[in-house]
């Protein structure tokens, strides 16, 4: 058993306050600025984080928006996708991937995911396209990108744009390029828990496409192309200048942050595979693919018996939480759908075990053993 000698505390599952400590000064300087000038909506710090983010992720453009989830429904509405419609993704998800899909009209059209990353599975994707598909949307679940090469190639044989929902994985890598920038559109969110988290909703938008571009900038000001003149529908979808003061401040230590989570991510699967043994038989501990650098937006393992097991580590003063207990094609909203239990067992049985630790870029060493120690007692008790 992982010798754990201090006190047992209750820890958060999500420090922002430390975080906020330690960058004070330049989160309040950029946010007294935008008090100060008053343009408190398409401000200079939205150019000046577009060309940050674009910058970090490497594709020629960033359109910030209002949410992730505007980020996907702009995408969709930007590639003129709607009723009659499909557009296929993952059951395995945050609820907002599907929904964006469903809200323009168009029909989500769900495949499998790979046992081991919780990813769309490539060699399921082929067997779901048909005449209506219009987009591939996976998902890069967790902090770990989705095999994109084979999902592009795939997309591109049969002419289809891809959106990688990257909500979680901004700032991870993929063959040594970053999330967002390995398909046509990249659509993340800056929701506060997320790896570069504001301090209320957001989202952005990748692309190194100017005329997608250009309709995307359109798409979060209501469609228009001038002031009053409207040639497509669209949203108020912008982010707002505070959010993106607070984000410039944030992304001036995300390198630090991001090498911190992979650290803390892999030093939890030791003390992990050190308490259980290699084999693992009743824990499993997240896979990532070794051409992946995964941002451990969740670091999320697999149990029996998840239920007793997050009772007892509650119990010993560790917060979990599920990502996520209902795959998408057994939400009540899409029962229309016509899928039932069954139709996506990869899906579902992760649904049943998955449980997330407590996970951001200022845990301690000494936060980690009391994990694993609660995690062990309550696996085994
Ligand atoms: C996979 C995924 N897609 C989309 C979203 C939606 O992002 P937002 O909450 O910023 O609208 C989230 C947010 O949790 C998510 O995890």
């Amino acid at each position: 058993m992982l010798a754990s000698n201090r006190t047992l505390r209750a820890m958060d599952f999500i420090d922002l306050k430390t975080q906020y400590r330690r960058i004070k000064p330049a989160v309040d300087a950029r946010i007294a600025r935008v008090l100060e000038h008053g343009a408190y909506v398409m401000g200079p710090e939205i150019t000046e984080l577009e060309q940050v983010l674009a910058r970090f992720c490497g594709t020629k453009h960033c359109v910030t928006v209002a949410s992730g989830t505007d980020a996907l429904l702009i995408a969709l509405l930007a590639l003129d996708i709607g009723p009659g419609d499909e557009v296929v993704t993952v059951p395995f998800t945050f609820f907002a991937t599907a929904e964006s899909i469903a809200l323009i009209g168009a029909r989500p059209v769900f495949v499998d995911i790979d046992p081991r990353t919780y990813n769309m599975d490539p060699a399921r994707l082929e067997a779901a396209i048909t005449p209506r598909t219009r987009a591939i949307m996976p998902v890069s679940l967790f902090g770990q990108c989705a095999d994109f090469d084979a999902l592009n190639a795939i997309a591109c044989a049969h002419g289809l744009p891809v959106i990688e929902d990257a909500a979680q994985s901004f700032g991870a890598t993929y063959k040594g390029r970053r999330s967002n920038a390995l398909s046509l559109i990249g659509a993340t969110s800056f929701f506060p828990s997320k790896p570069l988290g504001a301090y209320g909703d957001g989202g952005a938008l990748f692309t190194d496409d100017d005329s997608l571009a250009e309709r995307m900038r359109a798409t979060r000001l209501h469609g228009q192309d001038r002031r009053y003149h409207h040639p497509r529908l669209g949203l108020t979808g912008r982010l707002d200048s505070i959010q993106a003061a607070v984000l410039l401040a944030k992304m001036e230590v995300f390198d630090g942050e991001a090498a911190a989570r992979t650290r803390l991510g892999t030093r939890y699967t030791e003390l992990i595979t050190e308490a259980f043994g290699p084999e693992l038989p009743s824990v499993r501990a997240p896979y990532i693919e070794p051409h992946n650098t995964s941002i451990y937006a969740q670091y999320t393992i697999e149990v029996e018996g998840r239920e007793f097991v997050e009772t007892r580590m509650k119990a010993r003063g560790v917060p979990t939480a599920v990502h996520y207990p209902l795959p998408l094609h057994l939400q009540p909203v899409f029962e229309r759908l016509g899928y039932r239990a069954g139709s996506f067992p990869v899906s579902e049985a992760a649904a049943r075990r998955v449980i997330s630790l407590p996970m951001h870029p200022y845990l301690s060493e000494a936060d980690q053993v009391q994990v694993v120690s609660a995690l062990q007692e309550s696996v085994s008790a």
